[in-house]
């Protein structure tokens, strides 16, 4: 189980993962279909990339963490460990996890706090988080981001840099959330109307077909807002305490919410 989360975690971290991603070549062969000049312009952008950084965005569902952080890990480098992307590729492959997940995803529920921490410490020591990491909706409660910070000094990861908040009014997230489109394999999302594919239904990367999450709907919204509330506030909070916590108007444009990160990071 542990394989198929972590394979599906590093899938768009070099350009052959995306070679790979369309056959089932090895990373040997990948490597030999993918052009010198994409490489070598993958290894100068890594050369000349900018200190790493341990950011972690705490949002409701909708406020665009999933839409900024790929945006991120690609200025800085870092890796992308979004908990919801794993638990759903966890329960598309069947694995024991993704049993466990499931229903409780599709209700709009939390998944245990052991089950995710997990799933973090599975994937934070690998390659690709080497120049840092950006957690997206982890840690989602407050012993989640206690085991987090204890995680962090035993396996000598750093610390964390940055806590950036998504705020944004409940009532602007049901269309977000209800018109969203993802590509389930890479996790990137679009919308209906405000971020549209090129091609209808269909990836612009891939061309593999987008579909709408089990979750998306009104009732299981109403839900995690209301975990959101009740449950990762007191998150945003506990990491103010330490002085690591930055707010942004996330009810702006794409563009707009892109500026106001990259202030906070500079
Ligand atoms: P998860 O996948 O983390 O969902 P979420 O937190 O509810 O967040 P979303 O992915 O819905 O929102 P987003 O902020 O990424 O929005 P996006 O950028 O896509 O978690 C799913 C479930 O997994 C949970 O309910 C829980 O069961 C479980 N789980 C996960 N982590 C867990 C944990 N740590 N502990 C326990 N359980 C856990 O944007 C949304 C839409 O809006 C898109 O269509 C996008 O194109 C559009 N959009 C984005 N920005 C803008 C903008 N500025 N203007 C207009 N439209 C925009």
């Amino acid at each position: 189980a542990t394989t198929e989360i972590y394979t599906l975690s590093l899938h768009d971290a070099l350009p052959i993962s995306l070679a790979q991603s369309r056959s089932n070549m090895s990373a040997a062969e990948a490597l030999k279909s993918v052009d010198t000049l994409d490489l070598l312009t993958e290894l100068k952008r890594r050369v000349e990339m900018p200190p790493g950084k341990n950011i972690i965005l705490i949002g409701p569902p909708g406020s665009g963490k999933g839409t900024q952080a790929p945006i991120i890990k690609e200025k800085y480098c870092l890796c992308h460990l979004a908990t919801g992307d794993l638990l759903r590729a966890a329960v598309q492959a069947g694995t024991e996890l993704g049993k466990k997940a499931k229903a409780v995803m599709e209700s709009g529920g939390l998944v245990s706090d052991d089950l995710v921490v997990g799933i973090i410490k599975d994937n934070i020591k690998s390659p690709e988080c080497a120049n840092g990491f950006i957690l997206d909706g982890f840690p989602r409660t407050v012993p989640q981001a206690e085991k987090l910070g204890e995680m962090l000094v035993a396996e000598k990861l750093g610390n964390i840099d940055s806590v950036i908040e998504f705020k944004i009014p409940d009532e602007t997230l049901v269309k977000r959330i209800c018109g969203r489109l993802v590509h389930p394999a890479s996790g990137r999302s679009y919308h209906e109307e405000f971020a549209p594919p090129k091609v209808p239904m269909t990836d612009d990367l891939t061309g593999e077909p987008l579909t709408k999450r089990a979750d998306d709907n009104e009732a299981a919204l109403k839900k995690r807002l209301s975990q959101f509330h009740a449950q990762t506030k007191p998150v945003v909070d506990y990491y103010g305490k330490l002085g690591l916590y930055s707010p942004i108007d996330a009810n702006q444009k794409a563009d707009t919410v892109k500026a106001a990160i990259a202030a906070i990071l500079k």
